[in-house]
């Protein structure tokens, strides 16, 4: 069956109102891929009904990135979203999601001024706002996000717990390509070369994990070690950050320490952003 389309408020608040059961969603911003599925196939073993929201976010969206080009491929998205069974798709128009310009947003604090936060200044302050206008506007039992975006995860966490939100957070595995490229609908702007670049993302990550046992500076080493060969690369990766962090607080990890970490790197390769990371568990004599 096809989803029910719901492009405005009203449409949305009467779906929503037909909702019998328990509701699982799936925030995206179209581009859909194998990622966005296997969240959507997550959802649907969490709840009764599937909910996934289709919004290119500009909030989120700093001057200079690619909000005007992102990719934009609505009918395809509707039928990736039928095939999963989805039952309803929220796809609001700017004005319907911010039928004035926002003037109280929330504020991402501390941890949304580190790692990919100073990378990309505000862009969890635009992030966090729609995020909390979404859960408020679809009002689901569970909502589901994918772990590719680790910071993002870990905020999403937090801000539901600070501001005591009513929905339970899940993570969703982050699905890779065979070679291991993590699935994002940002790969579609590289070129070939510039593929061939990028895996060096997931191959250093790879090379993290494998020195695991060694301790925080022999994973940076062994990661570091890919990345510096990428940056010669034609087209080359300019790295934006590597960091061994907290999983919870995304504060570096430096000293010795045992317990779980998430190594999360980005870069740019052309002027693509992209990232990814990896869950280490770290042991004790290091
Ligand atoms: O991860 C994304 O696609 C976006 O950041 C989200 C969560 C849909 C908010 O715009």
């Amino acid at each position: 069956m096809k989803p029910v389309i719901a492009r405005t408020r009203e449409e949305l608040a009467a779906a929503r109102a037909r909702v019998a059961g328990t509701l699982a969603f799936v925030p995206t911003m179209g581009a859909l891929h194998e990622g966005h599925l296997s969240l959507m196939r997550q959802a649907r073993r969490s709840a009764d009904t599937v909910a996934v929201s289709i919004f290119v976010n500009p909030l989120q969206f700093g001057p200079g990135e690619d909000f005007d080009r992102y990719p934009r491929t609505f009918d395809a998205d509707v039928e990736a979203c039928a095939g999963e069974g989805v039952d309803l798709i929220f796809a609001p128009a700017r004005d319907v999601m911010y039928p004035a310009e926002p003037q109280v947003t929330v504020l991402s604090g501390p941890m949304g001024e580190i790692v990919e936060g100073a990378a990309r200044p505000g862009h969890f302050n635009g992030m966090l706002t729609v995020v909390l206008k979404l859960l408020n506007l679809v009002r689901p039992d569970v909502a589901i996000f994918g772990e590719k975006d680790a910071q993002q995860l870990a905020m999403i966490r937090r801000m539901v717990a600070d501001l005591d939100v009513p929905v339970r957070i899940i993570g969703g595995r982050t699905v890779r390509e065979p070679d291991g490229l993590a699935l994002s609908s940002r790969n579609r702007y590289l070129s070939s070369a510039g593929r061939k670049t990028a895996l060096a993302l997931s191959h250093a990550l790879r090379a993290g994990a494998d020195a695991a046992a060694e301790g925080p500076k022999a994973i940076l080493a062994a990661a570091g070690t890919v990345l510096d060969a990428a940056a010669t690369a034609d087209p080359p990766l300019v790295l934006d950050y590597l960091v061994l962090v907290d999983p919870a607080s995304f504060t570096p990890i430096t000293a010795p320490c045992a317990g779980p970490a998430v190594l999360a790197v980005a870069g740019r390769v052309g002027t693509t952003h992209l990232i990814d990371n990896v869950h280490l568990q770290l042991g004790k004599e290091h």
